[in-house]
């Protein structure tokens, strides 16, 4: 954690919002906020990031986060270099740190990061450069701040009194980095009550999600719902034998449009992407009008630009 911070407290890299301070997290999404517009108006754009370089090495798949750091980091005038899965030296057998090294030499700036590879962001935080700053792109099943942190711009912009919020998350919980990353972030925030639904195989260990209400079913946990987020299962992080039965699962978990009902009446519904629609949630939920994916996803491209600002000031600064 201590990584995360210069000795100043000003952020250096962003690895993981478990533990990171709320006036760090409050000033992220205050940022995020001066670069939300509307789908009409033009995209705000800046200089500030001009003569910086960001690599965005993605070793697993991507299309929201990738391109939202990308569109981020090019409407503050950086130049972007974009690595993905089978185009990475990784593999031809070469380490991500010689990777993050032969591409530092080159002269980069910050290096969004998606692994597998638990620990992985935090081995190369530790070991670039001082001015250099490191960000999660995703790590395994455990970390996805930049998510965490557009959720919580999507709830707070809806919903501002986190703290009389209940919030209900439910699919695939055991694999999933953003359930985690938005856990950690609505207990920064002070929300009321956050429930966990899910069968017992996709339930997290007892030790992670501290406070958080338990709920094998769905109506259990929909019950009086202000947010309603939906998560796919992750198929690529189960062994074959794991993976719940299509349509049994849909039965039990899936968000329909009568389930809905059990949640309040001006209940947002959330969803990261990417959605199996008619799995884990009904299609008409997914674009009805409780909907705010859509919302999501234009403010990942805000939440980024903030991150990616915040941490040129850490460079700056030195
Ligand atoms: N929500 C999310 O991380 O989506 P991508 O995998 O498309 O980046």
């Amino acid at each position: 954690m201590s990584v995360q911070l210069d000795a100043a407290g000003r952020l250096r890299h962003l690895l993981t919002l478990d533990g990171l301070p709320a006036p760090i997290v409050l000033g992220l999404l205050e940022r995020a906020r001066g670069f939300v517009h509307t789908p009409q108006a033009r995209a705000p754009r800046g200089r500030q990031l001009e003569g910086r370089t960001v690599v965005n090495l993605f070793l697993e798949p991507s299309t929201r986060t990738r391109v939202s750091f990308e569109l981020a980091a090019r409407r503050l005038g950086a130049d972007v270099v974009n690595i993905e899965g089978a185009a990475a030296s990784t593999v031809k057998g070469e380490t991500l740190l010689d990777t993050v090294y032969t591409l530092q030499s080159m002269r980069t700036d910050f290096f969004v990061i998606r692994t597998a590879e638990s620990g992985a962001p935090a081995s190369v935080a530790e070991r670039v450069a001082a001015d250099v700053s490191v960000v999660s792109g995703g790590e395994s099943h455990l970390s996805h701040p930049t998510q965490g942190l557009l959720d919580a711009l999507t709830i707070v912009q809806r919903k501002p009194d986190v703290d009389r919020l209940v919030v209900c998350i439910v699919g695939d919980i055991a694999h999933s980095r953003v359930a985690r990353s938005a856990g950690q972030v609505l207990r920064t925030l002070g929300v009321r009550e956050l429930r966990l639904v899910a069968p017992p195989e996709l339930m997290p260990d007892d030790a992670e999600f501290p406070g958080a209400v338990r709920c094998l079913e769905l109506d259990a946990g929909l019950a009086d719902a202000d947010v309603v987020m939906a998560l796919r299962i992750q198929k690529e992080r189960m062994a074959t034998a794991e993976i719940p039965d299509r349509a049994a699962y849909r039965e039990r978990y899936g968000l329909t449009g009568k389930r809905l009902r059990s949640a309040r009446r001006d209940a947002i519904v959330m969803h990261p992407g990417p959605m199996n629609r008619d799995v884990e949630i009904e299609s008409d939920v997914a674009d009805g009008p409780q909907s705010v994916i859509r919302t999501q996803v234009a403010n990942g491209v805000a939440v980024r630009m903030a991150v990616l600002l915040a941490l040129a000031e850490h460079a700056s600064a030195r």
